[in-house]
């Protein structure tokens, strides 16, 4: 049985960092916080968060630092741009430096893979990974898990496409690997040729018993006639190797992907649409407006579990 003393100081690395209980507490909470924010309003007593964003980020930098507020904590501000990371200082010399100034959680998103376990292994204070590379964003995993049994009640038994950028994209990964974990999911991979799955990850779903198949953009309409929901992921651009290759690579891919209105018109009637954000062009946006759009609640969902995951790693004190 889990308990919230379970959580205390624990790292987020990883979404596997986490049992399916530990998963299925922490959406509960989120749930319970969403319902009665009120009671949550000085759960963190001046506890201090950092936020080390070395990437940009809209949905994750501000929810934390909503959550954190809102629930009467701080938050020591650092502006990549404007430290020392400019003149050269590493990645652990600044990790050291700010777990100095009394944070009791690091938040750290950072472009390459692997370096929110880095900062984990040199830091003492908990370490939340915010996404790392194209490797994993398990706060958002948790948001997307939580958003699914919002729109379903549950998270098992699901038909779930994700598609696009399935290569560099890391909430695709995550989500991925979570749904995995629960009974009787259906994914279906739907990507262009170049942006597959990455062969190692398949093979862990494999292990993992995970019903999954994989399909070309030319089946998108189809396959998510037959499914609950769609995850569409924006092509990663910023991850493209540099240089006209990499340009003339995007550009090919970018052109041919986009989930269009006249797409939806023999889906399920509860089907939904959700998306990690930022869009750029993939959806059209007459979908915005549509009752399958749900990406807009799945952002402001995302407050409600990393208040959750806040208040469980520093041991919050609900009224
Ligand atoms: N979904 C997500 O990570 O959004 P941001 O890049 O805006 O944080």
């Amino acid at each position: 049985m889990v308990a919230k003393e379970d959580f205390l100081g624990r790292d987020v690395v990883s979404i596997d960092d986490f049992s399916v209980d530990e998963i299925n507490y922490i959406l509960e909470l989120a749930r319970e916080i969403k319902d009665n924010p009120a009671q949550f309003r000085d759960s963190m007593n001046g506890r201090m968060m950092s936020p080390l964003f070395f990437e940009p980020s809209t949905r994750t930098s501000s929810s934390f630092q909503a959550a954190i507020l809102q629930m009467g904590g701080r938050v020591l501000d650092f502006d990549v741009h404007a430290s020392s990371i400019k003149k050269g200082e590493t990645l652990r010399d600044t990790l050291r430096t700010i777990q100095g100034y009394g944070s009791d959680v690091v938040v750290i998103r950072h472009n390459k893979d692997g370096s929110a376990r880095f900062a984990a292994d040199v830091l003492e204070v908990p370490v939340i990974n915010a996404g790392d590379g194209q490797n994993q964003h398990p706060t958002q995993t948790l948001l997307d898990l939580f958003t699914i049994k919002e729109i379903r009640g549950e998270i098992g038994n699901a038909k779930i496409a994700i598609a696009g950028d399935l290569k560099y994209g890391r909430t695709a990964h995550s989500l991925a690997i979570a749904l995995a974990r629960y009974k009787n999911c259906e994914v279906f991979f739907i990507s262009p040729d170049s942006l597959k799955m990455p062969s190692d990850l398949l093979h862990k779903l494999r292990e993992m018993g995970c019903c999954f198949s994989e399909h070309s953009l030319e089946e998108f309409k189809k396959v998510i006639e037959n499914c609950d929901i769609v995850y569409v992921t924006r092509v990663q651009r910023e991850r493209f190797p540099e240089g006209p290759e990499g340009e003339q690579e995007y550009k090919k891919v970018v052109e041919r992907y986009h989930l269009k209105m006249d797409m939806l018109e023999n889906v399920r009637p509860e089907f939904k649409v959700m998306h990690p954000l930022p869009k750029v062009n993939e959806i059209e946006a007459v979908i915005d407006n549509t009752k399958y759009a749900y990406y807009f609640q799945q952002a402001k969902n995302g407050l409600f579990i990393r208040k959750a995951l806040l208040f469980l790693i520093m041991g919050g004190q609900d009224g």
